[in-house]
């Protein structure tokens, strides 16, 4: 197997499962029991955000799946940057096409960046074309939603907090069948890498990791990983079954 030298980063995106702090408990310790051996790789959790502290301080390192985009205050149900990162959470998943199909707007989670590098949390950004058609106007979606959180930076060093996730939303929750190719995917992440490079420069471009999203499973995880120049992977409904996603975690391993 050619190996690629990378540190992959995996993160389970659990959504709004599972239903219990037990049950996340259980899932969680028969995550990190199948995975320890796997050293070579960063493994990451998102649980839903009251299970946040009970989970964190082991090996595998906290996510919050949101935050809410004012720092503090009057906003009932909202949960804000510096209280996840409180709470044990070293991540934070903003503009997930589920947020952005509740309302979060390009500026509403430009917003939530700058509040989470504020707060000293690695932001995990996803992008993703609702649907692709035959004239590349998907790139443009992509592009606009990139250039709405990097051109507002408050300062080029702040990029090396974010990680772009490529999640087409035409793929998220789908079948395990209908993701894209891998070579589509190396595609998109040079696209997202010059991006970047267009509206900070080139090397801060380079160094950004893209992660790929959207119906990951153990088997398309390997030749995504190995054909789509990816540097990790964000994966919802299979991170909830520790079986899958340790496999999943293992191919990573195998290629780093
Ligand atoms: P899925 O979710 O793997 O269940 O498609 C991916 C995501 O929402 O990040």
């Amino acid at each position: 197997m050619v190996k690629s030298g990378k540190k992959y980063t995996i993160v389970g995106n659990w959504k709004m499962n599972p239903d219990t702090l037990d049950d996340a408990k259980k899932i969680f310790s028969a995550i990190s029991r199948r995975v320890s051996k796997y050293s070579k790789v960063h493994k990451v959790i998102a649980p839903p955000a009251p299970f946040i502290t009970t989970l964190a301080g082991k090996k595998i390192s906290l996510c919050a799946q949101d935050v809410s985009s004012e720092p503090r205050g009057a906003r009932t149900g909202s949960i804000s940057a510096l209280e996840v990162k409180s709470a044990g959470a070293n991540f934070v998943i903003i503009g997930h096409s589920e947020r952005r199909a509740a309302g979060d707007s390009d500026e509403i989670i430009s917003k939530k960046v700058s509040l989470a590098l504020a707060a000293g949390l690695r932001v995990i950004l996803c992008v993703g074309e609702t649907q692709r058609d035959g004239h590349a106007m998907y790139l443009r979606e992509v592009r606009e939603q990139i250039v709405s959180v990097f051109s507002v930076l408050p300062d080029k060093k702040s990029a090396q907090w974010i990680t772009v996730a490529y999640e087409p939303v035409w793929a998220v929750g789908g079948s395990y069948e209908n993701t894209p190719k891998p070579g589509d995917i190396h595609e998109m992440v040079i696209f997202i890498k010059k991006v970047v490079s267009e509206i900070l420069d080139k090397k801060t471009g380079l160094r950004t990791p893209v992660f790929y999203g959207g119906s990951l499973d153990s088997e398309n995880a390997l030749t995504i990983l190995r054909d789509g120049a990816v540097d990790g992977l964000l994966v919802g409904r299979q991170s909830l079954d520790p079986v899958a996603f340790a496999k999943i975690i293992e191919h990573a391993n195998k290629l780093s």
